[in-house]
């Protein structure tokens, strides 16, 4: 499949663009990149902060190629795409945070939100910090987030990295299903060996992470034994 991109100077959400694309009935592989986000969403109810120019800021509609059951490896799967889109480009070697997050030097440099309205669409955003985030971001998210740039001294712009991001994505969707992707998924985490804090509505108790099964959950061992996480549910800090 190739993606057929809209570029937009500004919008709310790139997500939340692409959900009215596609209950007007766009198609699938249709992307949303927007220049600014006045309200980029994370996970978890989280803000994205989009200045304008600094990320990459992408929005892709699937229409086929998933089965409902396997919605879970979607972020997963896109996130070892991105991961390799950020390497390739930049000549990085990024990390994997289960379950959506890239890092770079030990901070976030890509988030990645997935929405679904199964069993008709899935929306896969992604959003990558490309210029330096210091000037933008508020100081309590100088020691957690960073950028392409300020962990390679190399700029570049949302088309330059939409252009290599698209093709690693279309072709590591394409082989979704035989899971296959997990292989380097695991060995890009960045978490697997570590003890790690997970964070559950109120509750926060501490885990060791043991791995990663074929569905994308994490397996983890908590002080009452080994429990497997579900991304809806959950965030997860380490040291
Ligand atoms: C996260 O870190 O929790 C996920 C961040 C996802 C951000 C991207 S930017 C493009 C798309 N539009 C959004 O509003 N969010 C995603």
């Amino acid at each position: 499949m190739t993606f057929s991109p809209i570029f937009l100077r500004e919008t709310d959400s790139t997500n939340t663009y692409c959900k009215m694309l596609a209950a007007e009935n766009a198609p699938h592989g249709t992307a949303v990149i927007a220049c600014r986000q006045t309200a980029g969403r994370g996970r978890l109810g989280r803000r994205f902060e989009s200045p304008e120019g600094a990320g990459l800021y992408c929005s892709v509609l699937l229409r086929e190629g998933f089965k409902a059951e396997n919605v879970g490896l979607i972020t997963p799967c896109a996130a070892v795409a991105a991961a390799k889109a950020i390497d390739r480009i930049s000549g990085a070697d990024s990390g994997i945070k289960w379950v959506n997050d890239i890092f770079l030097g030990g901070r976030k440099v890509c988030g990645i939100l997935t929405e679904a309205r199964l069993p008709d669409y899935i929306i896969i955003g992604i959003g990558i910090n490309l210029l330096s985030v210091k000037e933008s971001l508020p100081a309590e998210l100088h020691s957690v987030a960073s950028s392409i740039e300020d962990e390679t001294g190399r700029r570049f712009t949302p088309k330059e990295m939409a252009d290599v991001l698209l093709p690693f994505l279309a072709e590591e969707l394409e082989h979704m299903e035989s899971g296959a992707f997990l292989h380097e998924y695991r060995e890009r985490s960045v978490i697997i060996g570590k003890d790690a804090e997970v964070h559950e509505g109120n509750r926060v108790y501490p885990v060791h992470v043991l791995g990663i099964d074929d569905d994308g959950k994490l397996v983890v061992e908590t002080p009452d034994g080994v429990r497997t996480l579900h991304s809806g549910d959950v965030s997860v800090r380490f040291e």
